[in-house]
């Protein structure tokens, strides 16, 4: 059997639910589970359906940053994207689960746009492709609807200075071996896979060292990024802030199976957003790896096996309304939906979301650089907000 490895660079091995628990144990985090569900949700009176499904299944310190707001300690949200590509409808769930997380309790989230990492890491990536990466990625992102005076998008190269500054913090804290064991980092690796790392940990504590004030933050993302995030916490309290707190979600598997995730880089690996109607039914009905069974007498004997079901998962990703999901995941692993009804209900789903999304690109094209990161003008900001 292949072995499990997952890091920011690479994903290899079968992403089952086994496989999940033991990333947890072997990555020190602790399960989503019923207690910290009810603690979230005396915040925010109700659940995203991520938390419902256990898609975001995973997190560390979550429980003592919500008692942390309880007592009137700020916090601010952080995630982030690595331009390489067209963005897939999994890039879409750590950036909803934000979207939501921010609209719940109303503070600042830092989108880091990590075009120096893809630049380095994509061998056959060039820096003027990365830059039209770059633009069309943080139009989608912003597409989704963030607070513009609250959200800010800081882009690597273009904040190169604020970053490298603090970067060069982290950078004389973590050793060389530390990298190569977390991120699987080896001799003929390029030199800028053992700097990188100090780039990505900064906004982790950006607000705290701009502000001077003491912010805790808490940061979305799929499992493949915590290496990031654990140098992070052995990090940040050595340079006098507090540890991150993370919570992390599961991939939904690639259109043609499990074994690998979405990439951006390979167009039968997913869905993307720029899909139109057409090639979304297209990519289902064709492609689609089903859960379903051989037989439509064996599919209503035994049902559908969602887990591994592409159409399912990605229906779950997009659909908003948690009862519907739950009926359809009824339905279907009892066996009483087929495998190509499934793909249908999720056609339309995904399609009604990526529509949306096109239209709302269309508004924010233009409004980019209001939600664009600047120190000076951010650093007032806090102070203002400090003081009243
Ligand atoms: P990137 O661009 O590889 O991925 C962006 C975000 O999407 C998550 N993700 C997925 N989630 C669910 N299903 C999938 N199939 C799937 N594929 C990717 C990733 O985990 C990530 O959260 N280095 C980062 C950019 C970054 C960042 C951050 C991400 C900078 N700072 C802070 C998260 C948090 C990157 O290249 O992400």
């Amino acid at each position: 059997m292949e072995e499990l490895n997952v890091t920011p660079w690479e994903v290899s091995g079968r992403l089952d639910e086994a496989a999940y628990s033991k990333l947890v144990q072997r990555f020190g985090a602790s399960l989503i589970d019923d207690k910290i569900l009810e603690k979230i949700k005396s915040y925010t009176k109700d659940l995203h359906p991520y938390l419902k499904n256990r898609l975001f299944y995973a997190h560390r310190n979550l429980d003592s940053l919500l008692d942390g707001y309880k007592k009137n300690e700020k916090f601010y949200l952080y995630t982030g994207r690595g331009p390489s590509g067209k963005m897939h409808i999994g890039h879409l769930i750590p950036f909803r689960f934000t979207k939501w997380l921010q609209d719940k309790f109303d503070v600042h989230l830092l989108i880091q746009i990590t075009d120096d990492e893809k630049f380095m890491v994509k061998e056959k990536l060039t820096k003027e492709e990365v830059e039209r990466i770059k633009e069309d990625n943080i139009i989608s992102i912003l597409s989704l609807g963030f607070k513009p005076e609250k959200t800010h998008v800081i882009a690597d190269y273009q904040s190169a200075k604020t970053l490298y500054y603090y970067a060069t913090d982290v950078a004389k804290k973590v050793t060389v071996s530390t990298i190569k064991a977390v991120f699987g980092v080896n001799d003929s690796d390029n030199i800028g896979k053992l700097f990188f790392p100090s780039i990505q940990i900064v906004p982790a504590f950006l607000l705290s060292a701009l502000s001077g004030e003491r912010y805790n933050c808490l940061i979305p993302y799929a499992i493949d990024q915590d290496p990031y995030f654990r140098v992070a916490r052995d990090v940040l309290p050595k340079l006098g802030f507090e540890k991150p707190a993370s919570i992390m979600s599961k991939f939904i598997p690639a259109l043609r199976g499990q074994t690998t995730k979405m990439s951006s880089s390979d167009e039968m690996t997913g869905i993307f957003l720029d899909d139109d109607e057409k090639t979304v039914k297209r990519k289902l009905m064709k492609y689609a790896f089903s859960g379903g069974r051989d037989t439509l007498e064996e599919q209503k004997k035994y049902g559908a096996n969602i887990e591994v079901d592409f159409a399912f998962n990605s229906f779950m990703t997009l659909e908003d309304d948690a009862d519907k999901i739950d009926k359809i995941r009824e339905e279907y692993s009892r066996g009483e939906i087929t495998s190509g009804e499934m793909k249908e209900i999720a056609a339309d789903t995904i399609n009604r979301v990526l529509e949306q999304i096109r239209k709302n690109r269309e508004k924010v094209k233009d409004d980019l650089d209001k939600f664009m990161f600047d120190e000076e003008k951010l650093r007032d900001q806090l102070k203002r907000e400090n003081k009243g």
